[in-house]
């Protein structure tokens, strides 16, 4: 039986980022299952139709890489998204697939990184292993995407789990959801000592949120705005796909997506 594997991840504009992210995650699913063909595909429209045009690239939608993948007989195919949470990429890449449930003999599917309470275990064990220890002055702030998906409760667990496991200087923010930028400074000024900001994506890819919303020139990034409130702001511009524990949680899902089929 032919078998593949579908990474499926938002996508980006920003080569240098690409293959050390998305690219990192797709060369350790390909290594944890050597009998599967992997296979890219992007969920973000815009960016599939952008490489295409400035730089001549291919990239499939999910659509188009399942329609490949059934054209070319495989049979059993393991999606694996590698979104951070289960919001609307996740649920866009489910609606896409659907039609292509009877066209294979298995279709399966790995989820995102948040997506059990054992993944926040996960994710923040992976994060505070790459982090300083706190230290007396100085706050260490995730940006994540967020959006008004349901799904986007998740960045406040995150923030009250890091708490749990008493890293109270941490903060968890978005571009795009809540909680947002105002939230986060508020917290900072409620924390009193706070002098130095640390700055980290909370997105599998460091593309145009991380160096334009996060680390930008411009008055209205968080660096800027954070500067402006006093601080003194460091941004450490590595994607989430960057860390080999957190690609580890994807492959662990891609796992049991696997076992789940063998079960079914
Ligand atoms: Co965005």
């Amino acid at each position: 039986m032919k078998k593949a594997i579908l990474a499926v991840s938002f996508g980006t504009s920003h080569a240098d980022t690409l293959e050390k992210t998305i690219g990192a995650i797709e060369a350790d699913l390909a290594a944890a299952f050597p009998d599967r063909q992997l296979f890219r595909a992007f969920t973000s429209g815009m960016i599939v139709k952008k490489l295409n045009r400035r730089d001549g690239l291919a990239i499939r939608t999910v659509s188009q890489a399942l329609e490949a993948l059934a054209g070319e007989g495989y049979e059993d195919v393991v999606l694996q998204s590698t979104h951070v949470i289960n919001g609307e990429e996740w649920d866009k890449l489910r609606a896409q697939a659907a039609p292509f449930a009877g066209q294979f003999h298995r279709l399966s599917f790995g989820m995102p990184l948040l997506t059990g309470i054992e993944d926040y275990r996960a994710v923040t064990e992976a994060l505070l292993s790459r982090l300083p220890g706190p230290e007396p002055g100085t706050a260490i702030v995730f940006m994540g995407h967020g959006s008004e998906h349901p799904a986007n409760a998740v960045y406040a667990i995150l923030e009250y789990m890091f708490h749990d496991l008493g890293r109270r200087d941490i903060r968890v923010g978005t571009v795009e959801g809540y909680p947002g930028f105002e939230e986060v400074s508020r917290r900072l000024q409620e924390a009193g000592d706070v002098k130095r900001v640390r700055c980290y994506p909370l997105m599998v890819v460091a593309g145009d949120h991380a160096k334009n919303d996060l680390a930008g020139e411009e008055p209205d990034s968080w660096r800027s705005r954070l500067e402006a409130q006093g601080y003194e702001v460091r941004c450490i511009l590595e994607g989430l796909g960057e860390i080999p524990e957190i690609r580890a949680i994807f492959v662990d899902h891609a796992q049991g997506a696997v076992e789940e089929e063998n079960h079914g």
